[in-house]
């Protein structure tokens, strides 16, 4: 992962003309394609004031879960503790929502827009034990970019 590049990339994406919408699955899809064991990639966000996440762009399979409510799952969870959350092996987490049964591996970090978690990325892989501090330090850069055009 040459993370410089990655970055520069973003920064492209962040910068174009496009909508808000289009610059978001701009996102996705480029992390998908460059990282190969990024297996699906998207946003939730805050909806509204329900204590719920919602679904919003994103590139991988399609989900039956559109709607998460705060402390279900790995992205409920996080709703909640406002950390990242890396979970090396699906199988061993008790609170979680499974969205296909080749997914491995999570990681979810949080979106903040002045000091307020308004939403997250959440990436999903096929591989177990596959996620380091790189992908951290890379999405934290994301999520503080995406914070910039919300
Ligand atoms: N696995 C997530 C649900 C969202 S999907 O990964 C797209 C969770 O446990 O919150």
């Amino acid at each position: 992962m040459n993370i410089d590049i990655l970055k520069q990339k973003i920064n492209t994406i962040i910068i174009s003309s496009n909508t808000k919408e289009k610059k978001l699955q701009a996102i996705c899809n480029y992390l998908e394609q460059q990282i190969s064991y990024y297996d699906w990639v998207g946003f939730y966000f805050n909806n509204g004031n329900k204590n719920e996440l919602k679904l919003a762009q994103y590139k991988g399979e399609a989900t039956e879960h559109t709607i998460i409510p705060f402390g279900k799952g790995i992205c409920g969870q996080v709703a909640i503790s406002k950390q990242n959350f890396i979970v090396q092996d699906v199988t061993k987490e008790r609170n979680y929502i499974s969205c296909g049964w080749k997914v491995k591996s999570e990681i979810v970090i949080p979106i903040f827009v002045d000091g307020k978690n308004i939403g997250q990325i959440d990436i999903d892989s096929h591989t177990a034990n596959v996620f380091t501090q790189k992908d951290e330090q890379l999405l934290e850069y994301v999520c503080k970019k995406v914070a910039t055009i919300l």
